[in-house]
């Protein structure tokens, strides 16, 4: 058998996508919800604050908040030995700022965790899914500044002491490594409040935030381990492998110059120290960063137990500019195709070898365990697919995880990759994160809501559903 005993089948979401009462229980404004709604080559744009009139898709989301009992019930139906979300940072600091947590928010969480343990699903949790307090970049200048490393912790520690006997896996930053691609306002505001390509500098200001960081992660897995010596505290990080568009060898260096960007955390996260590729580019870039001697200590002691990824794709660079289509339609593309591979509506090429290739390539360099906290398909699908047992057959979503599943099994039975636990991405149909959509849709279960907020939220299982209780319960071999 492939795949451990106790091995964590699941599901993931991240609070901002699902829960919606985006001002209830003392809530705060936080980053996502000054976001609207975007599509497929429409970027999502960023408001001065909440303005009337907006359409914020993640106000509402899927009302997990008031519906999660629900929600839970139909997890624990599919077998789930694991459900993967984050807590809203402003749930519990509404702004970010206050030096006591908001008790409403924190029961919130202590309620949604009692009902997955009492299904026996153990709650995965990550303290920072792209939905920081909208305060802190308002009023502090958001991971520009230091202080942020202190608001991070006292959250940190206040859900660690707090949630100590139901929580045992923990993330501190979720997708950290996005916004290297500082050209993107998206994956800059998401991660660190900053939109990169207005700064000065944008290098400096990606460097600095990115280790202001490091920092507030390695102190939170610092305090966590001592809340908790029984903790699992791991990073998060989205993975897509770059690949050379040819074997030409300036290909190839492309290719692994693009890598060093993804890898530029993991590897701060995981062994403690910066990377030589990186503190020589500070130099040859001149930059000036605030790094104390204090720092590189707390990043040293406060290494990971493991590694968390999301796999969704593979991206292709290559030297030829005339290869380059500059009018591709989604903004995080690099603009170059592989031709051996299909693609999503989305313009996401399908690789299921990827996921393999990725978990070699973590598990080499890292030597640590590994979780896949994201994968999955996103898929256009209306009532309207329904077939006449009344059932969305989504295929396409089964054959996508059948091929990742088995590469994945390759990786753990032919490679030896100690892989911890599955958890796709969108278990229950919520809004997406790069677009704002409610019609990218990912999960397992139907939510009855469109782009423009219409629906009975209404949950309805997909053919997936089905298909997916028996992956579990056959632990990965009935696929
Ligand atoms: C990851 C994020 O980038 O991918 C999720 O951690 C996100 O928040 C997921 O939803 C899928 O991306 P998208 O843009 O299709 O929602």
């Amino acid at each position: 058998m492939p795949f451990c005993e106790g091995f964590l089948w699941g599901g993931a979401v991240a609070a901002h996508q699902l829960e919606g009462g985006w001002n209830e229980g003392g809530k705060g404004v936080s980053i996502a919800d000054v976001m609207t709604v975007g599509g497929y080559g429409k970027p999502r744009r960023i408001t001065d604050g909440v303005v009337a009139g907006e359409n914020y898709p993640n106000h509402e989301a899927i009302d997990f908040y008031h519906r999660y009992k629900d929600d839970v019930k139909l997890f624990a139906d599919m077998g789930f030995k694991a459900f993967r979300t984050s807590i809203a940072w402003t749930r519990i600091f509404p702004n970010g700022d206050e030096t006591e947590p908001n008790e409403e928010g924190l029961k919130f969480y202590d309620d949604l965790f009692d009902e997955l343990l009492k299904y026996n699903i153990e709650p995965v949790i990550t303290l920072s899914h792209f939905e920081m307090p909208y305060n802190l970049v308002t009023k502090y200048g958001a991971w520009r500044n230091r202080k942020l490393i202190d608001f991070f912790v006292r959250y940190a520690e206040v859900c660690f002491k707090r949630y100590k006997d139901k929580v045992k896996y923990w993330m501190t930053f979720n997708e950290i490594n996005n916004q290297a691609s500082i050209d993107s306002p998206f994956m800059g505001f998401v991660n660190s409040g900053i939109i990169f390509k207005d700064e000065p500098n944008p290098w400096q200001s990606l460097f600095q935030a990115a280790h202001y960081e490091l920092v507030a992660s390695a102190k939170a897995v610092k305090i966590g381990h001592a809340v908790n010596p029984d903790f699992k505290i791991g990073c998060m990080i989205g993975y897509e492998p770059t690949y050379p568009l040819t074997c030409r060898p300036e290909d190839m260096v492309l290719a692994m110059k693009d890598m060093h960007k993804r890898h530029f955390f993991s590897d701060v996260h995981c062994r403690g120290h910066y990377p030589s590729y990186a503190t020589t580019e500070w130099e040859r870039r001149n930059l000036d960063l605030d790094i104390t001697e204090d720092d590189l200590k707390i990043l040293q002691e406060g290494t990971v137990d493991y590694l968390a990824f999301s796999y969704y794709k593979t991206n292709i660079v290559t030297t030829d500019k005339s290869k380059i289509d500059k009018d591709n339609k989604d903004e995080f593309s690099t603009g170059v195709d592989n031709p051996y591979l299909k693609k999503t509506d989305w313009g996401w090429a399908i690789d299921p070898k990827g996921i393999r290739y990725t978990l070699d390539i973590l598990s080499e360099r890292y030597e640590l365990p590994l979780m896949i906290v994201e994968n999955g398909i996103g898929l256009h699908e209306t009532r309207e697919n329904e077939q006449s047992d009344g059932m969305i057959h989504d295929d396409k979503r089964i054959a996508y995880f059948q091929a990742h599943i088995e590469q994945m099994k390759k990786a753990v039975e032919e490679d030896g990759v100690d892989l911890w636990g599955y958890m796709p991405w969108g278990c229950i149909d919520l809004v997406s994160a790069g677009t704002g959509e409610m019609e990218k849709r990912y999960g397992f279960i139907y939510v009855d809501k469109d782009n423009q907020g219409k629906g009975t939220l209404n949950r309805k299982p997909k053919k997936s559903f089905y298909w997916y209780k028996k992956v579990i319960a056959s632990n990965g071999e009935d696929l």
